[in-house]
């Protein structure tokens, strides 16, 4: 058994130590918002925050992470930052296919939370592990900059 705190509660997982965070969120506690791409830590759509740090969870062991803070897609709207940067993909209808945007926002949002006005070369660094197959970067950078404006 290992214990780890998902959006804000204790959950006992009956999980092997060495299984991918990835595989005990979507297939053990249901959070399958989170999604796989590559399982290599290559494309970023199964980044969640650990301890409010953007994380691959397909290569991070559930040992690794118990005892500290994960938040999934589900649950980063219940931060002002979160919220705001979802108000701006919707607003700017940021998604395509949308395969890669869990990943998207969990990462933009990181990012806000540690530079409240990034400038398009900090989003760029900051994006870059995200990968969008329908090439929806241009529309991220844009809701990103409209979040920050509408938390300033
Ligand atoms: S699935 Fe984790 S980085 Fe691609
Ligand atoms: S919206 Fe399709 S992969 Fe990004």
């Amino acid at each position: 058994m290992i214990t780890l705190n998902l959006n804000g509660k204790d959950h006992e997982l009956d999980v092997p130590a060495d299984m991918p965070l990835l595989w005990a969120l979507r297939d053990v506690a249901n959070l399958t918002g989170t999604k796989y791409g590559c399982g290599m830590a290559l494309c970023g759509a199964c980044t969640v925050h650990v301890d409010g740090q953007p994380t691959r969870s397909c290569v991070t062991p559930v040992s690794v992470v118990a005892g500290k803070k994960i938040t999934t897609v589900e649950a980063v709207g219940q931060d002002p930052v979160g919220e705001a940067v979802q108000a701006a993909w919707r607003r700017l209808d940021v998604v395509q296919c949308g395969y890669c945007q869990s990943g998207q926002i969990m990462s933009a949002t990181a990012l806000l939370k540690g530079n409240p006005r990034p400038s398009d070369a900090d989003i760029d660094a900051a994006m870059s592990g995200n990968i969008c197959r329908c090439a929806t970067y241009v529309r991220i950078r844009a809701a990103i900059h409209e979040a920050a404006g509408n938390l300033a």
